[in-house]
């Protein structure tokens, strides 16, 4: 099999035979939806029913087919149905699709690999089935390392959804609202630095990162009962917009950390796996955290995920079992694993910094031409583009993101949606051709949102 494997089913995308979303897919929405609640803002502004993916396409049930810019969710990255990957699965689904905490002989392989791959000595593991799952592992292994029980997390930064996970999460106003206060005891958020909207800024007018910094000390010195276990942040902020810190934020963290003994738990569930360029985002800056959450783009859209420690601190994590029903099934080590070897057969890594950089030097021009982007951001394949009312005020302009969305999505580009920020993760193996093709859409979506807005 070649790395091409994707491209015949690609020839021809978009192509659009319908309205989009088409008449079928209209209908098996509100058949769904009648029973199905709590939809994502995603589904509901483009009710559009997937029937087929394979490499960058997407197959609705009215026979449109979309060039794919979300991966699923971040998941997908290596494409739809990598056939190396489906056949692993596949493989273990007639074989033996469960076997509960025992050795399988798939996740052997696994273990050794991701043991080879991961930096540093991380190389202390258990598996889970979602990323949520994951992040709380986490959590309960900090505090077995530690002995400590506090956390601290940034705004807008995204960990899942359940208690622990949310407690270090940013949530939408009006979910956290509904289901009442939603932090537990102990976590704490501090602000972080957004390059595009500094809180601290230095004489010249760029971000002063040692301000975000002596924040921190001050907190942990004032604002805790000085029991941090963990800073729980993702290395560059997903959800939020494709945030990225600037160059000196993890090593200045990383140096704090280690003055007053705090673990820095690196969330790349959405942002690992090769989709910035390297194994982990935090490669970037030459950090190795002591404890990382990977999910998403493990498994390639097979669910499974992972919670990994330093060797040094692997002996902690027999006080907190990692037994679960169906966390490291042989059918997902093989996904996970078949992944891993297929970033490496695939050359993945330096595809991603190659059309990266035709990404970021194509987004840089779109800013020039259209007064409504107010930023652009990113690494790899994990890209922003920050709207905006108006340059000077940096008035974030929620309507446009969401009309951009739509239009975008009504033209064949099947993508994340926004708010403000428009959010790209494309299948890893993208290449320019199509990467320049997504992005023409995205541009014209944004020329047509601008006229109507009278820009
Ligand atoms: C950084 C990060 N952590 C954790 C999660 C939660 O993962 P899951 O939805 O698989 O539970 C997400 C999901 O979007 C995420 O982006």
């Amino acid at each position: 099999m070649t790395k091409d494997w994707w491209k015949e089913s690609a020839i021809g995308i978009p192509d659009l035979i319908t309205e989009t979303p088409g008449p079928k897919s209209r209908i098996m929405h509100q058949n769904t939806a009648k029973y199905m609640k709590g939809l994502s803002s995603q589904v509901k502004l483009f009710p559009v029913c997937f029937d087929q993916g394979y490499g960058i396409t997407l197959t609705d049930v009215d026979g449109n087919r979309y060039l794919d810019f979300s991966s699923g969710i971040y998941v997908t990255s290596l494409g739809h149905c990598h056939p190396k990957i489906s056949e692993a699965v596949a493989h273990w689904a007639k074989k033996l699709m469960n076997a509960h905490d025992f050795t399988t002989p798939v996740k052997e392989k696994l273990m050794e690999k991701m043991a080879e791959v991961l930096p540093g000595r991380l190389n202390s593991i258990q598996l889970y089935s979602d990323g949520t799952s994951a992040v709380e592992a986490a959590i309960r292994a900090a505090r077995a390392i530690t002995n400590k029980h506090e956390f601290i997390s940034a705004y807008r930064d995204f960990h899942g959804k359940s208690l622990a996970a949310v407690s270090c999460a940013q949530m939408y106003r009006s979910e956290t609202y509904s289901y009442g206060p939603a932090r537990a005891a102990g976590f704490y958020m501090v602000p972080r630095p957004d390059p595009y909207r500094p809180l601290w800024t230095k004489n010249d007018g760029t971000i002063n990162t040692d301000a975000y910094i002596k924040y921190y000390e001050e907190f942990i010195k004032e604002g805790t009962v000085g029991n941090v276990a963990a800073f729980v942040l993702e290395p560059a902020q997903g959800w939020a917009g494709s945030i990225f810190p600037p160059d000196d934020f993890f090593p200045k963290l990383k140096k704090l950390c280690e003055k007053y003994n705090i673990l820095i738990c690196d969330d790349e569930i959405l942002t690992g796996m090769g989709r910035t360029g390297e194994w982990l985002a935090l490669n970037h800056w030459n950090v190795i955290p002591d404890i990382i959450t990977l999910g998403k783009s493990f498994g390639n859209g097979f669910p499974v995920t992972a919670m990994v420690v330093s060797e040094e601190n692997g002996g902690a994590l027999e006080k907190i079992s990692a037994s679960s029903s169906y966390g490291g099934n042989p059918m997902a080590c093989a996904a996970a694993l078949a992944s891993i070897e297929v970033i490496e057969e695939e050359n993945i890594m330096q595809n991603v910094r190659n059309v990266g950089e035709y990404f970021m030097k194509r987004m840089i021009k779109m800013k020039e031409q259209h007064p409504i982007i107010g930023d652009v951001k990113g690494k790899g394949f994990l890209l922003g583009i920050e709207l905006v009312k108006d340059r000077h005020t940096k008035e974030s302009f929620e309507e446009a993101g969401k009309l951009v969305y739509q239009k975008a999505f009504s033209k064949g580009l099947a993508w994340v949606p926004a708010g403000h920020i428009l959010r790209m993760s494309p299948p890893l193996i993208m290449d320019e051709k199509y990467a320049s093709l997504g992005m023409d859409i995205i541009e014209d979506s944004i020329a047509l949102v601008e006229k109507e807005f009278g820009y």
